[in-house]
């Protein structure tokens, strides 16, 4: 098959290295990169660290409302598919990029494959829930990672053409943390010890857009006894600055985001991690690292079931009790697969259900 892929946001760029590679032992595949994450250390740094293909086509669409970002996208992609006439078009996740993708696939009649449906956080508030539902109902082939995703669709009435294969962020985790122990020096670089930090991540759009969340966010970062590291996401650190809310941040270990390599890194040698972020949640059960999710509630409820994620929404005085107190249990159970899922994924696409 010929199989356009879109992809245009940080978690995607690392959900394609998995894919990518095997994909393309049985298929031709076109990558179309929106341009909706732009700067080098949130696009081209994980091109060149993971070995993804060159985009076959780069957008440039760059930042918006949502709107005329995902409109922007949806009339690039839908000339690029006008073109190159692919048998499928392949989208990952929950962004804008990934909705834009499928509307442009779906009204040309190219079949849509979803790798990660099924999520639901059931809060419609949120620009991914709109993103993941939308998508869900415009594919033919749908890649659940979890149960509970299969679940969700079912729920929904979508059964045909579901398949649960695994997260790709496992696989992703998997093959690169040997890598990562061979060549990332951020814990040096940085003056680190293993275990005597703990890492944090802040993106979220209901978090980073809702100055009051902000705050409770960041004044609970400067009480914590233990350094914290932030590699900070540019929306973040742009509101962060607007807001005039630097102060917070001054004992605070801020820094520009970082590679795959480095974050993995720096992800399994945290004490705990603190995030808002998707990925970030599930790579923390993949790391065996306690998760703080500073949400009022998450798609991956599997790893708050099991006891290893606890949810503190943006509320100080809970993200400082968990900080010190939350504790996971010993069992940690298999949730995201055999770390196989693109292989799982592929062969679907030979036989599909
Ligand atoms: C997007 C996704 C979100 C995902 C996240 C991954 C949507 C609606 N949201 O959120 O689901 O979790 O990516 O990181 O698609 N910016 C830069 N440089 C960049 C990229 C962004 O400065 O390379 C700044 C711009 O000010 C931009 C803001 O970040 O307006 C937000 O970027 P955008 O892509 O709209 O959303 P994210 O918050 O990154
Ligand atoms: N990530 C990274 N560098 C960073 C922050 C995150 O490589 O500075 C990786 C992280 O390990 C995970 C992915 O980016 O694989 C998560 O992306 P993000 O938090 O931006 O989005 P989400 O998963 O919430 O959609």
């Amino acid at each position: 098959m010929k199989i356009a892929t879109v992809v245009g946001a940080r978690p995607q760029f690392i959900k394609a290295a998995s894919v990518s590679r095997v994909l393309r032992n049985d298929h031709q595949e076109i990558l179309i990169h929106t341009g909706q994450h732009y700067d080098t250390n949130m696009s081209d740094i994980f091109f060149d660290e993971l070995h993804i293909p060159r985009p076959d086509f780069h957008l440039g669409i760059g930042s918006g409302l949502h709107g005329a970002q995902t409109g922007a996208i949806l009339e690039k992609v839908e000339d690029v598919l006008i073109r190159e006439t692919p048998d499928a078009l392949l989208v990952y996740g929950d962004t804008n990029s990934t909705l834009a993708g499928a509307l442009a696939a779906s009204k040309l009649h190219i079949p849509v494959i979803h790798i990660e449906a099924g999520l639901r956080s059931f809060n419609r508030r949120m620009p991914e829930e709109i993103n993941r539902v939308l998508t869900d109902h415009l594919s033919s082939c749908l890649s659940c990672p979890t149960e509970t995703a299969v679940k969700n669709l079912k729920a929904e009435g979508i059964t045909e053409g579901v398949s649960q294969d695994g997260d790709v962020m496992y696989d992703a985790f998997l093959y690169n943390l040997e890598l990562a122990k061979e060549r990332s020096t951020i814990l040096q670089t940085l003056n680190l010890d293993p275990k005597s930090y703990i890492l944090c991540t802040i993106h979220r759009a209901e978090n980073t857009d809702d100055p009051a969340r902000l705050t409770q966010i960041l004044k609970a970062l400067a009480k914590i006894s233990t350094p914290v590291v932030l590699p900070l996401h540019p929306r973040t650190r742009k509101i962060v600055q607007e807001l005039g809310l630097s102060s917070l941040l001054e004992k605070v270990k801020v820094l520009e985001p970082v590679g795959y390599l480095d974050m993995i890194t720096l992800e399994a040698q945290s004490q705990k991690l603190l995030t808002d972020s998707g990925g970030v949640q599930k790579e923390a059960y993949f790391a065996a690292v306690p998760c703080i999710t500073m949400r009022d509630e998450t798609e991956w409820v599997e790893t708050v079931d099991v006891g290893w994620n606890r949810l503190t929404g943006a509320d100080e005085e809970k993200i400082l009790e968990a900080v010190e107190m939350f504790s996971p249990p010993a069992d940690r159970p298999g949730i995201f697969g055999d770390g196989q899922a693109a292989e799982h994924i592929v062969a679907t696409l030979k036989n599909p259900s």
